[in-house]
C-alpha cells in the first residue's frame, strides 16, 4: 500500500530486485544505479546468471541471487544470439519466476519488494514478473538517440532507408538528425536478419510493458532526444528518467563492476608521462577486429610518434586465442607506448596524462570520456556504436570518426588531428565544456540527482 504522507521512515523503504543482462557493459550500468538507489534508503537484491556472474564480495551492500541459465553450448557467448537464448531458456525453465515469486514471500521484516529493474532486452524476466503482478522498471544502457532509433525500425524500413544500398549510405536521415544511412544497424545484413529484427523489438516491449524508462544519459547531452522520447512515451504514461553518467551518480557506493582483473601497473607508467600525452586505446568488452587490422593498429602506434596505452583484451583478435604483437613492435615503440589486457579505465581516463581515447564507441566507454574530458577518436563497429560514434563527431563535437579501411598511415594522421592540429583544439576544447556540464548534472541539484529523486519517489508509490 501507497505510505501516507505523515508516515514514517520506515515506511518510506522498500526493496528492489534489479537484473542485468549478463554482459560487462550491461552489468556495470546496473550495479551503479543499484548502488545510487541503495544509497537513498533502498534495500537492493541482484539477480543474475551463472555466466559472467557478478562478484557478491565486490558489494557488500547488496544481496545476490542466482538464476540457473543452462544455455545451449552452441550458442556464441558474446553473439546477440546469446540474448535470444537467455530469454528463451528462461521463460522455459521458470526460474526467473521462482527466484521472485520466494523473494516476494520473504518475511515480513524486510521492507516490501516495490519493482523489478531489468535490462532493456530481457523480456522474459519482465513476463515473469507480471505474472506475479511486481512493476518492471527498465535500464537503457545506451544513449537516448539509440533508445530512439531502435523504436523507429518500422520507419526507416517504411520511408526506404533500410534496408541499405550502395548508393544511400551517406543519406541524412532526416528523421533522426545527424545519422546517416550508414549509422544504422541493418538487420537484413546479418547472418540471420530475424535474429536482429527480434533484438531491436526486445526494448520497445519492455518499455511498452513497463512502469519507466531510465537513461544512461543527462539532459545537457541529449536534451533534445529526451524531450522526444517523454513526448512519445507520454501518452502510455510510462515516464523517463535521465539517471547519467552512471558511473559517477552515488559518491558513497564503490562497488567495483569490473569482470576482468584490472591491469593498475599501467597507472604508475601514466604518473611518468607528460600531461595530456597519452592515447589511450580499447574496444571494450566484446568486439573483435580481424588479424589484418590489428596489424595496422600495432603499426599505426609503433609509427605514430606519440604515447599510448593500449588494452589488447585476451579474445580481441577474432578466432585467435593468444595474441602475438608483430615481430619488431617493441623495438619500434621504444618505451613510448604500454600494451595491457585490462585496464582500470575510468582511473585511465581521468589521468592527467591522458590526452585522447581511441574507442570504439560502446556506450559506457563515450559517457566515460565525456565525463573526463577526453576527446575521442571514434572506430564504432556494430549497434548503438554507429550513432555512438556520430553523435561524437557532429553533435557534440568532440572527437572524429575513423572511418574506412583500417591502414597505418590513416591511423596516425587521424592521431595528429586530433591531438595536435587547430581543428583537434576546438575538439578538445568542447571536450571541455561538455565535462563542466557532465560533472554539472552529478551535483546535488543538478538533472540526474533530482532524477534519481523522483524515481525513488515513483518506485514508492508503485
Ligand atoms: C557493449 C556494447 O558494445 C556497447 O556498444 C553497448 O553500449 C554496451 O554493451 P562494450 O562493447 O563492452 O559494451 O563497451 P562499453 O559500453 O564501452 O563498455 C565497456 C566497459 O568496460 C566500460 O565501462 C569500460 O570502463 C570497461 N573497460 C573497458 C574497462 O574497465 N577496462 C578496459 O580495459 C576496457
Amino acid at each position: 500500500s501507497r505510505p501516507g504522507r505523515m508516515a514514517g521512515i520506515a515506511d518510506r523503504r522498500a526493496r528492489v530486485v534489479v537484473f542485468p543482462l549478463p554482459f560487462q557493459g550491461h552489468i556495470s550500468p546496473m550495479l551503479q544505479l543499484a548502488g545510487a538507489l541503495h544509497a537513498r534508503g533502498l534495500d537492493v537484491t541482484v539477480l543474475h546468471t551463472a555466466f559472467n556472474a557478478p562478484d557478491p564480495a565486490r558489494h557488500p551492500a547488496f544481496s545476490f541471487v542466482a538464476v540457473p541459465d543452462v544455455i545451449p553450448a552452441n550458442v556464441p557467448s558474446n553473439g546477440i544470439a546469446k540474448i535470444l537464448a537467455l530469454n528463451a531458456v528462461m521463460e522455459a525453465s521458470g526460474h526467473v519466476r521462482d527466484a521472485l515469486a520466494s523473494l516476494l514471500e520473504e518475511d515480513e521484516e524486510r521492507p516490501r519488494l516495490a519493482c523489478l529493474f531489468i535490462d532493456s532486452t530481457l523480456t522474459a524476466a519482465q513476463k515473469a514478473a507480471a505474472g506475479l503482478g511486481l512493476p518492471t522498471l527498465v535500464l537503457h544502457t545506451g544513449s537516448a538517440a539509440c533508445f530512439r532509433l531502435f523504436r523507429s525500425y518500422d520507419m526507416l524500413q517504411d520511408k526506404g532507408y533500410l534496408p541499405a544500398t550502395e548508393s544511400n549510405l551517406h543519406l541524412p536521415i532526416k528523421e533522426l538528425p545527424p545519422l546517416q544511412v550508414r549509422d544504422l544497424f541493418d538487420p537484413s545484413k546479418l547472418p540471420n536478419k530475424e535474429i536482429g529484427q527480434k533484438i531491436l523489438n526486445l526494448a520497445t516491449e519492455t518499455t511498452t510493458n513497463s512502469s519507466g524508462a531510465i537513461i544512461n544519459t543527462f539532459e545537457d547531452l541529449e536534451s533534445h532526444e529526451l524531450e522526444m522520447i517523454r513526448f512519445e512515451l507520454g501518452s502510455n504514461g510510462i515516464p523517463a528518467f535521465a539517471v547519467g553518467p552512471l558511473h559517477k551518480l552515488s559518491s558513497t557506493y564503490s562497488g567495483e563492476t569490473s569482470l576482468l582483473n584490472e591491469d593498475r601497473t599501467c597507472i604508475e607508467w601514466l604518473n611518468t608521462q607528460a600531461p595530456y600525452s597519452v592515447l589511450y586505446v580499447s574496444f571494450g568488452s566484446v568486439v573483435h577486429v580481424t588479424q589484418e587490422e590489428f596489424m595496422e593498429i600495432a603499426w599505426g602506434l609503433a609509427n605514430c610518434g606519440k604515447p599510448f596505452l593500449w588494452v589488447l583484451r585476451l579474445g580481441l583478435i577474432a578466432g585467435v586465442e593468444k595474441t602475438e604483437l608483430p615481430e619488431g613492435f617493441e623495438s619500434a615503440v621504444q618505451g613510448r607506448g604500454m600494451v595491457i589486457e585490462w585496464a582500470p579505465q575510468q582511473e585511465v581516463l581521468a589521468h592527467s596524462a591522458v590526452g585522447g581515447f581511441w574507442t570504439h564507441s560502446g556506450w559506457n566507454s563515450t559517457l566515460e570520456s565525456v565525463h573526463e574530458g577526453v576527446p575521442m577518436l571514434s572506430r564504432p563497429l556494430f549497434g548503438d556504436q554507429l550513432p555512438n560514434g556520430r553523435y561524437v563527431q557532429d553533435t557534440w563535437k568532440i572527437g572524429f570518426l575513423l572511418e574506412g579501411v583500417l591502414e597505418r598511415g590513416m591511423i596516425g594522421r587521424a592521431i595528429t588531428r586530433l591531438t595536435e592540429e587547430s581543428e583537434g583544439a576546438m575538439v578538445r576544447e568542447r571536450a571541455k565544456d561538455l565535462k563542466e556540464k557532465a560533472q554539472l548534472c552529478l551535483k546535488s541539484n543538478g538533472s540526474s540527482q533530482m532524477a534519481v529523486d523522483k524515481l525513488v519517489d515513483h518506485i514508492l508509490s508503485l
